[in-house]
C-alpha cells in the first residue's frame, strides 16, 4: 500500500524523523486557518501541496508557494480538483514554508534482483530521481543495506560518503538516515523515499517530501495500518472481497471467474481470453478469485456473491480441481451457495470439475438441476462455454 504525503508525513514524525507542521484540508476556505497556525513561525509563508499518490506534482502545479492566509485559499483554491496524471486531487496539505539552502535525495528500497535491502542517495535532489539516474548515474549513490543490521552509524557514513558528502556535511545528516532505517523496518516497508531531503539555510536537515510503500504482507504486525487505507480509491467489490478473505481482483472483461488455487485461476484467466476470441465482443474475464483449498458453500457463496454483484459479468466460470477438499464437497458447496443466493443467481453459471470423486460431484450438480448452471468436463470446453454465453448476454 503506497501511502499518501501526509500520511508518511506522520509516519515519520513518529519515528523522529524531522519533518514540518503542516495540516491537511479537504475545502479551500479551511486553507486559511491551517495557514495561520503552521505558517506563524515562517512569517506566514506555507506551501500549499496536492495529496495525490503520484510524484512530480511540483511541475504539474500542484505545489504552490503562499504569503498569507488568502493567498493559502487561493492556492488550495487551484490546487483542490486539479487532476495530476490521471489522479484527482481532494486534499491538500498546508506546509510550513522552508528556507530551503540544499536539495537532496535519499531512499531505501527492496531491490529483488539483487535479493537485498538498497539505499540510494543524492547530493542532487528534487527532481524526478528516473532522470537523474539516466543522465547523471554517477550522482546517485546506491549501497547494499543488509537486513539484520539496517543502517547504523556506520552504514549511514558509507553511504553518505559514497555520494559525495564531505565530512562537515554528515554529521546533521547521519541521524536523519537512522531514523528513516527506523522507519523502514518498524513499519515493514518496501519503500521510503525522501525526494528533497533538505538543508535548510540554518543548517537543519528536514524531510520536505515522503514517499513510503508498506508491506501488506506484514499487515498482521500492524494493526494501525489498516485506517491508512485510502477507502475512497478502492474498489468496493474488492474491499467487499478483503471483508470476507477472498483473494479478488476486479478486472474489465464479463466472465466472472471462481477457482481453488492461484494457478488454476491464473491459467482459467488465460483460457477464457483465449476462448473469447471467437466470439462478438471477445468477452473477457471479468476478476481473478480464488477460493483456496477448502471450498466450502459459505466460500463459494461469498465468492459467488461478490462475482453476481459486479455489473459487468454476464456469465460465469467454475473451474475446480478437486484435491483434499473433493468435486463433491465442491459441488455441494455450489449447491449450498445457490440455495442462499436465491434470486440474487440471476447468470448462467458453467461448471467444470475434475480430480478426486468427480463423478460423485457432477452427479450432485445433475440432481439439483439448477436451470442456470451448465456442467462441462473440460476446462476449454467449459471456457467456451462461459464465453459464448457473456458475448450472448450483449
Ligand atoms: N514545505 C516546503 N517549503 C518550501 N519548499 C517546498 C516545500 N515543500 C516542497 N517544496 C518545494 O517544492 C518542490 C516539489 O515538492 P515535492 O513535495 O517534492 O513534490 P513532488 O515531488 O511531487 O513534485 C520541492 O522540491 C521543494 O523545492
Ligand atoms: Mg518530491
Amino acid at each position: 500500500m503506497d501511502l499518501f504525503e501526509y500520511q508518511a508525513r506522520d509516519m515519520f514524525e513518529a519515528h523522529g524523523v524531522p519533518v514540518l507542521p503542516a495540516a491537511v484540508v479537504t475545502e479551500a476556505g479551511e486553507a486559511a486557518a491551517a495557514a495561520e497556525q503552521v505558517g506563524a513561525a515562517s512569517g506566514g509563508v506555507v506551501v500549499v501541496k496536492a495529496q495525490v499518490k503520484t510524484g512530480g506534482r511540483g511541475k504539474a502545479g500542484g505545489v504552490k508557494l503562499a504569503k498569507s492566509p488568502e493567498e493559502a485559499v487561493e492556492a488550495a483554491g487551484a490546487i483542490l480538483g486539479m487532476d495530476i496524471k490521471g489522479h484527482t486531487v481532494h486534499r491538500v496539505m498546508v506546509a510550513q514554508g522552508a528556507k530551503i539552502a540544499q536539495e537532496y535525495y535519499f531512499s531505501i528500497l527492496l531491490d529483488r534482483a539483487n535479493r537485498s535491502l538498497l539505499a540510494m542517495c543524492s547530493k542532487e535532489g528534487g527532481m524526478e530521481i528516473e532522470q537523474l539516474a539516466v543522465e547523471r548515474p554517477e550522482a546517485l549513490a546506491k549501497v547494499p543495506v543488509d537486513a539484520n543490521t539496517g543502517i547504523d552509524d556506520a552504514k549511514a557514513t558509507e553511504i553518505l560518503e559514497t555520494a559525495g558528502f564531505t565530512a562537515e556535511e554528515q554529521p546533521a545528516l547521519v541521524p536523519v538516515l537512522k531514523q528513516l532505517w527506523d522507519v523502514y523496518a518498524g513499519e515493514d516497508a518496501t519503500l521510503v523515499e525522501v525526494n528533497p531531503l533538505v538543508k535548510t539555510e540554518d543548517g537543519a536537515v528536514i524531510a520536505l517530501d515522503g514517499k513510503v510503500t508498506l508491506d501488506g504482507n506484514a499487515e498482521f504486525r500492524h494493526a494501525d495500518h489498516a485506517a491508512l487505507e485510502d477507502k475512497d480509491a478502492t474498489d468496493p467489490l474488492e474491499a467487499a472481497a478483503k471483508e470476507k478473505d477472498l483473494n479478488y481482483v476486479k478486472l474489465d472483461g464479463s466472465v466472472g471467474i471462481i477457482g481453488n488455487g492461484a494457478g488454476l485461476v491464473m491459467s482459467t484467466l488465460d483460457v477464457v481470453a483465449y476462448a473469447g476470441e471467437e466470439f462478438p465482443g471477445s468477452p473477457k474475464p471479468a476478476n481473478f478469485l480464488d477460493i483456496g483449498g477448502g471450498a466450502s458453500a459459505e466460500v463459494m457463496s461469498n465468492g459467488l456473491h461478490i462475482i453476481l454483484g459486479d455489473e459487468q459479468v454476464k456469465s460465469v466460470f467454475v473451474n475446480v480441481f478437486g484435491g483434499i477438499t473433493s468435486c463433491d464437497a465442491v459441488a455441494n458447496g455450489i449447491v449450498g451457495a445457490l440455495k442462499n443466493l436465491g434470486d440474487a443467481a440471476t447468470k448462467p453459471l458453467v461448471v467444470r470439475l475434475d480430480g478426486n470423486n468427480v463423478e460423485e460431484g457432477r452427479q450432485i450438480l445433475a440432481d439439483f438441476g439448477h436451470p442456470l448452471v451448465t456442467i462441462e468436463e473440460t476446462m476449454d470446453g467449459a471456457a467456451r462455454r462461459a464465453a459464448e454465453l457473456a458475448a450472448a448476454a450483449n
